[in-house]
């Protein structure tokens, strides 16, 4: 039997190989994907060459990740539950794409990951993995085996594979677009997080006094400069999580609704994601209608969830995409954002697609605005309600006495 195993280098994942090996007597077939997490992929490669694998792939997917995900995301404001900007969900249709990729030009009969079953990621690879080739059989070494890390250790140990000495207790996930850190004392969500949880953001208190400000310029929904560089989305989000993170920007602590139920407590750095997704919404208020935006909303927000939970490639996610590219045509201007101790703050914004009319907003007396009607506005913007109001019935307010019925 032949196995792609979905590789981090990580302690799971090595386990997972040996116990691929043994259990299904499989030959192991491994990929590893750059995905921006900043990692050394030469040498996860020479690790899962020294645990005897069969074949190994390295894969660099960033500028797929940023354009066909993270773009996506960024157009629609993908904020789950209104604030975890997606990093990890985005990244796995993508590690599940290429791992059915791989398993079909190798042959292999099967597709594995290191996922526990408590989590949103088995939900996501697994179900795209299905979309994508039903016919490939999925296993999950680390649910179906039930080690404890003490008896994984002592496995890791028996079976000669490195264990990582581990200088902190936490479990990270990293993208480009965002670092996902779990467990240890982040279990408890009445504790504040240890500083040593982050890495890509300064603490608030020692960033620097002085304010930075950052224009973002955005053509078709998407950035396309930086203080007027122009430069690729990626280069942005590079640039942007220094930036933004020297300035302590992009910390997230929250409680979050897993697919399969469990509450968690989840404690994100994204200072790129916060910063261009609070500039993207801000520039959609100033160049989309009232009823698109209100429209909109639902939209991002069934976005968000959608691809939260594991359905990328369901048929309602490209439905949505296309609405949502069709109202990117007008989203174009700059944005200047203001970085000061954790903060990010839209103070400016301008596009040749405004919809923000000076001569109408102004109280100068040369405004445009004829105020003559608004008084017929008023006059039929209530009707309903001064209608219904007359037919009593209502206990608030309780103007003017008993009697609610006001004539109409
Ligand atoms: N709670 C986030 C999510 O479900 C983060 C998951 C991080 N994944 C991981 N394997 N550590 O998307």
């Amino acid at each position: 039997m032949k196995v792609v195993l979905a590789y981090s280098g990580g302690l799971d994942t090595s386990v997972a190989i040996k116990w691929l090996q043994e259990k299904y007597d499989a030959e192991v077939i491994t990929v590893t994907l750059d995905v921006g997490q900043m990692e050394d992929l030469k040498a996860i490669e020479e690790k899962a060459k020294a645990l005897g694998v069969y074949k190994h792939y390295s894969m660099n997917v960033v500028d797929e990740f940023v354009e066909r995900f993270i773009a996506r995301a960024i157009k629609a404001n993908a904020l789950y539950q209104g604030k975890y900007p997606l990093h990890s969900a985005l990244s796995r249709p993508l590690i599940a794409e290429k791992l059915v990729e791989v398993a079909l030009k190798e042959e292999a009969d099967a597709v594995a990951h290191g996922c526990t079953g408590k989590g949103n990621d088995q939900v996501r690879i697994e179900v795209t993995v299905k979309a994508l080739a039903p016919h490939l059989k999925i296993i999950a070494p680390v649910r179906e085996w039930g080690l404890s890390r003490d008896k994984e250790i002592e496995y890791a140990r028996k079976k000669g594979i490195p264990i990582p000495i581990k200088d902190k207790p936490y479990s990270i996930d990293q993208n480009l677009w965002g670092r996902s850190i779990e467990c240890g004392p982040l279990d408890d969500p009445y504790a504040e997080p240890p500083e040593d949880a982050f890495e890509w953001t300064v603490n608030p208190l020692k960033a620097p006094n002085e304010p930075t400000y950052v224009t973002l310029t955005f053509k078709n929904g998407l950035p396309v400069a930086l203080n007027d560089i122009e430069m690729s989305l990626k280069d942005v989000i590079i640039s942007l999580n220094k930036l933004a993170g020297r300035h302590g920007v992009g910390r997230i602590d929250h409680i979050e609704d897993r697919v399969v139920g469990i509450k968690s407590r989840e404690v994100y750095e994204a200072p790129a994601a916060v910063c261009i997704i609070e500039a993207h919404k801000d520039l959609e208020k100033m160049t989309l209608t009232k009823h698109e935006l209100v429209f909109k909303l639902i939209v991002d927000d069934r976005w968000s969830r959608l691809v939260y939970e594991g359905l990328w490639c369901d048929p309602l996610r490209e439905d949505l995409d296309a609405f949502i590219e069709k109202t990117q045509e007008r989203v174009e201007g700059d944005v200047r954002l203001k970085l000061y101790k954790g903060t990010v703050n839209v103070v400016g914004r301008r596009s040749s697609k405004s919809l923000y009319e000076l001569d109408l907003a102004t109280y100068e007396e040369w405004s445009k605005f004829d105020q003559k009607l608004a008084k017929g506005f008023i006059e039929l913007w209530g009707l309903q309600t001064y209608i219904a109001r007359s037919r009593g019935g209502r206990a608030e307010p309780n103007v003017g006495g008993k009697d609610q019925n006001t004539k109409y």
